[in-house]
């Protein structure tokens, strides 16, 4: 069976239907990780969640120690991730409270620890990143998403701005223009990282409002908070349906 991950984002800190086995602290060569580890049941199917931003929910996403997750998650042989994460919507179909499964990525931040490959230990590698996210695995993404009904973006690209802050109108404006249908401060350099240590990696990415200067007024919390709510219950009925796929259990 192949060992699954879920790395949960803003609106997802717990699993509230995870029967926990286990929580671990690991070290790491790269300092420590986000949260425990914790090892529990999801359906019949045990599988790790992680809090990418820390639990209670505290790490700004630039300060995430991506290579400590990532590495943690490899020690506890971990073959599969389902990054589920907040995003902006930017093109048409990405309004809030929808999900996307995105099939590219374009990286806007900067700074951040984003390969294990610059040290004596680990000699320089250049990984292709063609198709960043693994298609085998989305492809079961889409398929459990439409056993349950629920209408998902089957592709998109995905930009990776740094954060904390919001956008300008006009950065998002440059975005579209350069192609990108989501908006998040997250997916990198977690995709590329696990791509370099050989993990399949895709993402479950929920629209929490309309990118800046794609709707009226400011974009505030309580929309944010709203529509994750909405979205977050659907990724909860994905990830059951995944599961229960016969490949999981
Ligand atoms: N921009 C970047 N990241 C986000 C947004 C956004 O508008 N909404 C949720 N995460």
């Amino acid at each position: 069976m192949t060992k699954l991950a879920i790395i949960g984002g803003t609106g997802l800190t717990q699993l509230s239907d995870l029967k926990i086995i286990q929580k671990e602290k690991i070290d790491t060569p790269y300092g420590a990780p986000s949260a425990e580890f914790i090892t529990g049941k999801l359906n019949t199917t045990e599988i790790v969640f992680l809090a990418r931003h820390g639990n209670p929910h505290t790490i700004a996403p630039h300060k995430i120690n991506y290579r400590a997750n990532i590495w943690g998650l490899k020690q506890l042989g971990v073959e599969q991730i389902i990054a589920v994460a907040a995003v902006g919507g930017i093109t048409n179909k990405m309004a809030p409270a929808h999900i996307a499964i995105p099939d590219q990525i374009i990286d806007y931040s900067y700074g951040r620890k984003h390969t294990f490959f610059d040290d004596e230990k680990h000699p320089l590698t250049h990984i292709d990143f063609s198709y960043p996210y693994n298609q085998q695995l989305r492809a079961a993404l889409i398929k459990a998403a439409a056993s349950v009904k629920i209408n998902v973006s089957p592709s998109g690209t995905y930009g990776c701005t740094q954060g904390p802050r919001l956008e300008s109108a006009a950065e998002i404006k440059r975005m579209e223009i350069d192609g990108c249908d989501l908006v998040g401060m997250t997916g990198m350099p977690e995709a590329a990282l696990a791509k370099e240590l050989g993990i399949d990696y895709a993402a479950l990415s929920v629209i929490a409002n309309w990118g800046a200067g794609k709707s009226s007024g400011e974009i505030t919390m309580a929309e944010i908070e709203e529509n994750l709510h909405i979205g977050m219950a659907n990724v909860a009925k994905i990830l059951k349906a995944f599961l229960s796929d016969t490949c999981h259990n």
